[in-house]
């Protein structure tokens, strides 16, 4: 009897311990803090609290003109440049567009307390630890990783030319995620205007279970961090076209505040000029039409075989010139269309404006 409820307390002590430890804490903006390595969420890298102590890991990779190629982008984050390859279904030799997302394979394991994959990276001219974390590794590392990974190096004395390692962010799925059919986690750079449910998306993940993947209760992330998402089976490569860039935001260091009032005067200004505009090109139209419209009436009426003018030529006039203006009507439609479509993109991005879909500050 004793033993039996000693070990049905272990078990769940176990169960509480898997609870706690069930899932990898959402950094947030605190990787921008470089001088404070607060230990109490993932800015040092994802707790080696998985089932393995090594697995394979994907991060995201946004391509950019130092790095747009299966090669650098294989050597900058230490990776297989052929899987890199297989999986964005490229050939080794290809060149990506600036902004593509690639999906990066990595081997990811334990170093002490972290999960991480070891990437050597040599200084640059002005780099900085915050520089390297945020901009050249896009949030994959972060500053406090990268200092905690070089104690003896004095972070204001970089120099150029030697070669560092940066920790890249990654985990293995916890007894809790494979439970539920979970195999594999993906580091996601955030970038303005996602969204935890557009991410999840994105990647046939579930919106509730990245949620629950990086710890977060609300919806709220910030652009530059990084994100794990939850997945079923290895990622494929990226679909969808990236989103076109959300006019007037603030400027990337200061992410936009909670309320969504701001944005819905802008897109409410934005209906209010269209609108204005869309009256003004229907009454420019109609006025040119008015105009080549009155000599041919004249013309017409004043024609001394009024009479023997057989009445086809004129209605086929008048059917000439409804379809002219029909053609400059829909010509209009089309361009309008265009701005209606882009609207209706972002308010179902955004679940209606919904101020949960926010990035919040
Ligand atoms: C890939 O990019 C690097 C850095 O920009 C460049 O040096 C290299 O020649 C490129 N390789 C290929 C195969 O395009
Ligand atoms: C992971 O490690 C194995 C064994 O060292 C290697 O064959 C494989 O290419 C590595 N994969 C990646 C994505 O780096
Ligand atoms: C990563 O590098 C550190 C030293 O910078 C080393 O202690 C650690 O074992 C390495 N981890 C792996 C997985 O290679
Ligand atoms: C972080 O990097 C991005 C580019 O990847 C840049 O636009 C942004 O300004 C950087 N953030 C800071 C605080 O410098
Ligand atoms: C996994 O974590 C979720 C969220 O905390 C929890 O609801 C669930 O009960 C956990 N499952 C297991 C098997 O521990």
């Amino acid at each position: 009897m004793a033993s039996f409820s000693l070990v049905s307390l272990f078990t769940l002590f176990l169960c509480c311990c898997r609870l706690i430890q069930a899932q990898q804490p959402y950094a947030g903006r605190r990787t921008i803090d470089c001088m404070n390595p607060d230990t109490s969420n993932s800015v040092l890298g994802y707790t080696c609290n998985g089932l393995g102590t090594s697995c394979r890991g994907y991060v995201v990779f946004r391509s950019q003109p130092l790095f747009n190629n299966v090669t650098s982008i294989a050597n900058l984050l230490s990776s297989d440049p052929s899987q890199i390859a297989d999986i964005n279904e490229v050939p080794r030799t290809a060149t990506f567009r600036t902004n593509q997302m690639v999906i990066v394979p990595i081997n990811c394991s334990c170093s002490g307390d972290h999960y991480q994959r070891n990437a050597t990276y040599t200084i640059r001219s002005g780099d900085t630890y915050f520089f390297i974390a945020n901009n050249t590794f896009q949030a994959l590392s972060t500053c406090q990783a990268i200092q905690n990974q070089q104690p003896d190096i004095q972070p204001t004395k970089l120099i150029m030319g030697s070669m560092i390692t940066v920790p890249v962010r990654c985990a293995c799925p916890t007894r809790n995620q494979t439970d539920v059919g979970i195999n594999y986690l993906l580091s996601y750079p955030i970038a303005q205007g996602d969204t935890v449910a557009g991410i999840s998306e994105m990647f046939g993940a579930d919106t509730e279970r990245t949620l629950e993947a990086n710890q977060l209760r609300d919806p709220a992330i910030f652009f530059f961090t990084s994100l794990l998402v939850p997945l079923q089976d290895s990622p494929s490569k990226i679909t969808v076209p990236p989103p076109p860039p959300p006019p007037l935001l603030p400027s990337p260091t200061t992410p936009p505040p909670s309320g969504g009032s701001s944005k819905t005067w802008i897109y409410i200004l934005v209906g209010i000029l269209g609108g204005a505009a869309l009256l003004l090109v229907v009454s420019i139209v109609i006025f040119f039409n008015k105009r080549k419209k009155k000599p041919d009436m004249i013309v017409n009426v004043t024609s001394e075989n009024f009479e023997a003018c057989n009445e086809k030529p004129l209605e086929k006039k008048l059917v000439d010139e409804s379809q002219d203006l029909l053609d400059s009507m829909s010509s209009i439609a089309q361009s309008l269309n265009l701005k209606v479509y882009k609207f209706e993109e972002l308010q179902v991005a955004t679940d209606n404006f919904s101020p949960d879909y926010q990035i919040k500050g």
